[in-house]
């Protein structure tokens, strides 16, 4: 492996350990302690700006490195043709969506949060945030598929 093919593959599992371990920590325990009142508004603010930056920058890492490692390791036959190939488009396919759900999701926590408090944000975001929880753990089975070399 070439100097530069390891340095994407090893800020790529960085990134999606970071990222994915972020979603589920925040789903899992910053929204359960949130609906109980023990945060402020001020402290969830911060929070949620944080995941959507971290999902923003993660979004160029992802992009950057995984069309590195797509390049250089498939084929667009491959890429399409073959189950690996199919991890890797199911796995670019769930970044989008979870992309698409963080960025929404904290949109809408946000905006309820400064019209009606944080219970209700909690209330109004908490199915779309375990929907995002989900498609994380879907992309950790996609890429445990792929680092177990079972296809
Ligand atoms: C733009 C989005 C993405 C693209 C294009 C992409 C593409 C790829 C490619 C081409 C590989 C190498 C597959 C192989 O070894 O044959 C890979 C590996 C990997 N990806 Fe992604 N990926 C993306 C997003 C993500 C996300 C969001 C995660 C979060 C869990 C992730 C986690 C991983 C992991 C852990 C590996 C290492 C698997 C191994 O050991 O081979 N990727 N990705």
């Amino acid at each position: 492996m070439s100097t530069v093919d390891l340095v994407m593959t090893i800020a790529h599992t960085l990134f999606a350990s970071l990222w994915t371990g972020s979603i589920l920590f925040f789903v899992g325990a910053v929204l359960p302690a949130a609906a109980t009142g023990a945060v402020s508004i001020d402290m969830m603010s911060l929070v949620t700006n944080r995941l959507v930056w971290l999902t923003r920058i993660s979004a160029i890492v992802f992009v950057a490195t995984g069309g590195h490692l797509a390049g250089t390791a498939y084929t667009a036959g491959s890429l399409f043709g073959t189950p690996r190939g199919q991890l890797v488009v199911a796995m670019l396919v769930l970044w989008f969506v979870l992309t698409g759900l963080i960025e929404v999701s904290v949109k809408r926590f946000d905006r309820l949060a400064e019209r009606e408090g944080i219970g209700s944000a909690v209330n109004g975001t908490r199915g779309l945030f375990v929907a995002a929880a989900a498609v994380a753990v879907l992309l950790l089975v996609d890429a445990g598929l792929l680092t177990a070399n079972v296809v």
